[in-house]
């Protein structure tokens, strides 16, 4: 089955640069606004409970002024809970948050985890949030998950990303059979963390893949070539992949 790849952009860290001086600049609405123009499918955006990038005030201007679907990126608290319901996004990701970490670092522990997942994957699948889980890729956790019945999984590509050539080829076939496993189970799989040109062709290729969530690297890019620009590569090589993979 082939799907076509969408590609989230994650707007947080133009925030990070906006808070390292505490004013509007530069705006994270006005890069999502710019994403969309260059051809982003969605907008992501990790509301943290320390409030370091994203801040409530954005969540609620993106909701008013966005014309693509808003992923909402939160912790399993009932702070943000509320939050989400109260703003109602196209879609809630739930992501493990330590306030000491410098990003997301690995995937929600499901297993562990299911009883205490399981009201809030319930009460935004009930106001018709779709809700994603932000996953190692490992059979276990994608079990728990589609027992939890999210709809979702997002698998967390951070190790193949990170991995020098030997080891990068063992994560990407870790990440093959669970894009695999996941379909088997029924679950949509979108994947993320740390991707770059780089790095997207091989995940790209992968056909079940629905969606890739990336910010970090292209708000960087950004930097040096505008952000249209880096968009606009970044789809370019999401979709060289694919059709190289389906010819
Ligand atoms: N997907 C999820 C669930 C994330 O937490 C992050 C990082 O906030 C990303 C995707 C994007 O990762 P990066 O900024 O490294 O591209």
């Amino acid at each position: 089955m082939e799907t076509y790849l969408r590609l989230g952009v994650n707007i947080d860290h133009v925030a990070t640069i906006r808070n390292a001086r505490g004013g509007d600049h530069p705006d994270p609405v006005r890069a999502a606004k710019m994403a969309e123009q260059a051809g982003a499918d969605g907008i992501t955006a990790h509301l943290r409970e320390d409030r370091r990038h994203i801040s409530d005030a954005d969540i609620e201007r993106l909701i008013a002024d966005i014309n693509v679907p808003l992923n909402l990126e939160i912790a399993a608290t009932d702070e943000m809970l509320a939050i989400a319901l109260r703003h109602k996004p196209h879609a809630a990701c739930i992501v493990p948050e330590k306030r000491e970490e410098q990003t997301t670092e690995g995937g929600l522990d499901v297993v562990g985890g299911a009883n205490h997942l399981r009201r809030y994957v319930d009460k935004l699948a009930n106001e018709g949030i779709r809700v994603s889980l932000f996953i190692e890729p490992d059979k276990a956790q994608l079990d728990a998950a589609a027992r939890l019945g999210a709809p979702v999984v997002e698998l967390h590509v951070g190790a193949y990303c990170d991995a020098r050539q030997v080891t990068r080829s063992r994560e990407l076939a870790r990440i093959e059979s669970a894009v695999l496993h996941a379909h088997d189970l029924g679950l949509e799989c979108h994947a993320g963390h740390g991707l770059t040109y780089d790095t997207v062709g091989p995940v790209a290729a992968m056909p079940l893949i629905a969606e890739l969530n990336i910010g970090h690297f292209l708000i960087g890019e950004a930097i040096f070539t505008g952000l249209e620009s880096a968009i606009m590569r970044m789809r370019s090589a999401m979709d060289k992949a694919r059709a190289k993979k389906s010819a």
